[in-house]
């Protein structure tokens, strides 16, 4: 199935925490889709590239089978998902695309007392999560019994199927109204581009590291910042001790003035109002920082 085809495709949530932000990010890396959010499928208008629009914990098995190249999933999801195969899962991490932050927690009912991963020996876990749990459990030693459910595990304790849970915690505001509480992190999670193991060798191959490359671009400039200012050259080195980090600046002269310069240079993170007032002390003056749009290394 996934050798006769010559389009790719791109698995996304259809509903849920990382839909939007992923057809976004994909429309970022310059991908348009003919609008379909009732359906499955999404026709890539501008490149061979499709999105399917499914649940979430759907994704790795459809990377595993062959169905799709891709898939924009929680690294939760697809832990899970690798932790079920005996030897190395036909999928993988291909970037962390920060969004969707959450984590894999640990929650108690809030009149338990105790906190420590030795007070949970011999108790009940509900989760969703059973593969991370059991890992986890594992590597502390620890002695428990894992309930699997597909889902409201928040109110297992209340129903009395287990005596705590393990659960993604995003907000928080789930554990709260639950009377729940938070122990231990077993596992920290965000959105992240997933891709078959090994990937193509073809045309869908090459389109990936294409994808990759404008992705990368992506990832870059949404933390990156564009800033130019002019100063005395007697003033350069200090100046360049001050910027924020990132390459090299370029530095200009200016026509009829030489004892100035004019300098320009991408900042890999913001620019404060204290970076900025540090560099005009120094002699910096007609100082602007712009947001980077596009970024091809
Ligand atoms: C998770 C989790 C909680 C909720 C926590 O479910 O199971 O119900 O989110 O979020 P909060 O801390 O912001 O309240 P999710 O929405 O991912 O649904 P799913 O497990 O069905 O995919
Ligand atoms: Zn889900």
């Amino acid at each position: 199935m996934s050798t006769s085809r010559d389009r790719l495709r791109i698995a996304v949530q259809k509903t849920g925490r990382l839909g939007e932000s992923s057809r976004q990010l994909l429309e970022r890396c310059g991908l348009k889709f003919r609008s379909s959010r009732d359906k499955l499928f999404c026709f890539g208008e501008n490149m061979p590239v499709d999105l399917l629009l499914v649940r979430d914990d759907d994704i790795p098995g459809l990377l595993a089978d062959g169905v799709c190249d891709l898939g924009v999933v929680g690294r939760n999801v697809l832990g899970e998902s690798a932790l079920g195969f005996d030897q190395r899962a036909p999928f993988q991490e291909l970037r962390a695309l920060g969004f969707g932050g959450c984590r894999l927690s640990i929650a108690v009912p809030q009149e338990q007392q105790g906190s420590d991963a030795s007070d949970l020996a011999g108790k009940r876990i509900a989760t969703s999560y059973p593969n991370l749990l059991a890992n986890w459990l594992r590597e502390q030693k620890i002695e428990a019994q894992i309930v699997t459910l597909s889902g409201s595990v928040e109110i297992a304790p209340k129903l009395g199927s287990a005596d705590l849970i393990c659960d993604l915690v995003s907000s928080g505001a789930t554990l709260i109204a639950n009377q729940l509480r938070e122990t231990q992190v077993i596992m920290s999670s965000e959105a992240v581009l997933a891709g078959c193991w090994p990937a193509p060798q073809n045309e869908r191959g090459e389109l990936i590291e294409l994808l990759l490359r404008r992705l990368d671009g992506v990832l870059e400039v949404r933390e990156s910042r564009l800033l130019m200012l002019k100063a005395p050259r007697t003033a350069l080195s200090i100046i360049v001790g001050l910027l924020p980090g990132g390459p090299s600046p370029t530095v200009t002269t200016i026509e009829g003035r030489p004892d100035d310069i004019a300098l320009q240079c991408v900042c890999s993170g913001n620019v404060s109002w204290q970076d900025l007032e540090a560099m005009k002390l120094a002699g910096a003056h007609g100082m602007l920082v712009l947001p980077v749009e596009k970024m091809l290394a």
